[in-house]
């Protein structure tokens, strides 16, 4: 059996989450400029086969029990349906999620669902088309609500919705994605905005706090708090008198750092102990070098010993990683 991934502070890491691209079709206001970023050149990226060996390795050797794959826009990846069977057919295979933008996923869900997927979270921040074309500067809407409702369909469940609400800009809008979300059976959370955009321009007066968001809540439901499943970043509450939870992903005012088990692949094949992490360890090297599985285990292990105790947001040590969040998979 393997060894589990432990740090030095007695934390174990079961969940490895995978970027396979750091592309994306929207341009969000909160996490790239409208020109987009310069993308990794494809012959950085890790191939298929690549990745296939990691994610052996962290399955049968180090304990790793659920992958999650993102992106930039995970969707935009090539032969995704037959990656992601690749992964569902490993020894030891992992719960496979993805987190996406949900653009495409109409198309694509049945043949990600018969590869072996369980389950997407699928971000969406309006529910208004024109304020989602200000956001995101690109009118996909549509898309993205055609998608929602195909993962659901074809039981990529349960479908959870990730918001990042920001002030002034869908602050007003917390109840009625709320309502939305109660009526078509979707799991919303409600996300901290984090000093990750590539522009460096977040300001924490314009984050709206978890308080804020559950203040909100309030005046529409009355909700009974639910207890955090293992290390999830999400706090949850039940609905009364629905069959429904809403979650707030507080990073910034109630860090969750202190249970975290998730190790971070880039795609160009760095590992990243942390999403705030300022050293990543480079693993492409080390596949390409031709290290054998012992080589590259251990390389693992020593990135996840060099663990911090979590982020330092507010603090004067706090210091912004090099990677955006679209280059880390969030
Ligand atoms: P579930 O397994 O469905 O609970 O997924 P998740 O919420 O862990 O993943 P998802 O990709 O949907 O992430 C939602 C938000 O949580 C994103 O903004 C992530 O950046 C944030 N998030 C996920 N993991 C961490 C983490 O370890 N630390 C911090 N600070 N934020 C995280
Ligand atoms: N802070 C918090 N969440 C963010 N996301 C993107 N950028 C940020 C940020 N700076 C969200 C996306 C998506 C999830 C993976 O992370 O909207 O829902
Ligand atoms: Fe884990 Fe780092 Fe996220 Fe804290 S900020 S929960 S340590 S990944």
């Amino acid at each position: 059996p393997p060894r589990p991934l432990l740090d030095r502070f007695g934390r174990v890491h079961t969940d490895l989450r995978v970027s396979l691209t750091d592309r994306c079709n929207l341009r969000c206001t909160y996490c790239m400029p409208a020109e987009g970023l310069d993308w990794l050149p494809k012959p950085d990226l890790l191939s298929d086969e690549e990745l296939l060996r990691l994610v052996r390795i962290a399955t049968t050797r180090l304990g790793i029990r659920s992958l999650r794959l993102t992106g930039g826009e995970p969707l935009l990846r090539r032969g995704l349906a037959d990656l992601v069977g690749a992964f569902a057919a490993l020894p030891d295979a992992p719960e496979l999620s993805l987190t996406t933008n949900g653009i495409g996923l109409a198309r694509q869900a049945e043949p990600l669902r018969a590869a072996g997927l369980h389950r997407v979270n699928i971000s969406l921040d309006t529910l208004r088309r024109d304020r989602f074309q200000a956001i995101t500067r690109r009118d996909r809407l549509p898309d993205v609500l055609a998608g929602l409702a195909a993962a659901r369909a074809v039981g990529l469940t349960p479908v959870k919705v990730n918001a990042v609400a920001v002030r002034g800009v869908n602050d007003d809008e917390i109840t009625d994605l709320a309502v939305w979300a109660v009526e078509h059976g979707y799991a919303l959370r409600f996300i901290e905005s984090m000093p990750l955009d590539a522009q460096g321009a977040w300001d924490r007066e314009r984050m709206v706090t978890a308080e804020e968001i559950l203040a909100a809540l309030g005046t529409v439901f009355t909700l009974h708090p639910v207890p955090r499943e293992g290390s999830a970043p999400a706090e949850q509450w039940r609905i009364e008198g629905h069959d429904a939870t809403v979650g707030v992903i507080a990073s910034v005012t109630r860090p969750f750092c202190g249970g975290c088990d998730r190790v971070r692949l880039t795609a160009d094949g760095q590992l990243r102990n942390c999403l705030f992490a300022t050293d990543e360890s480079d693993l492409r090297a080390l596949l390409r070098g031709g290290a054998d599985d012992d080589r590259i285990e251990a390389a693992w292990r020593a990135c996840i010993a060099g663990k911090g105790p979590g982020h330092a947001i507010g603090s004067a040590d706090f210091e912004r990683p090099a990677r955006p969040m679209s280059a880390i998979g969030g």
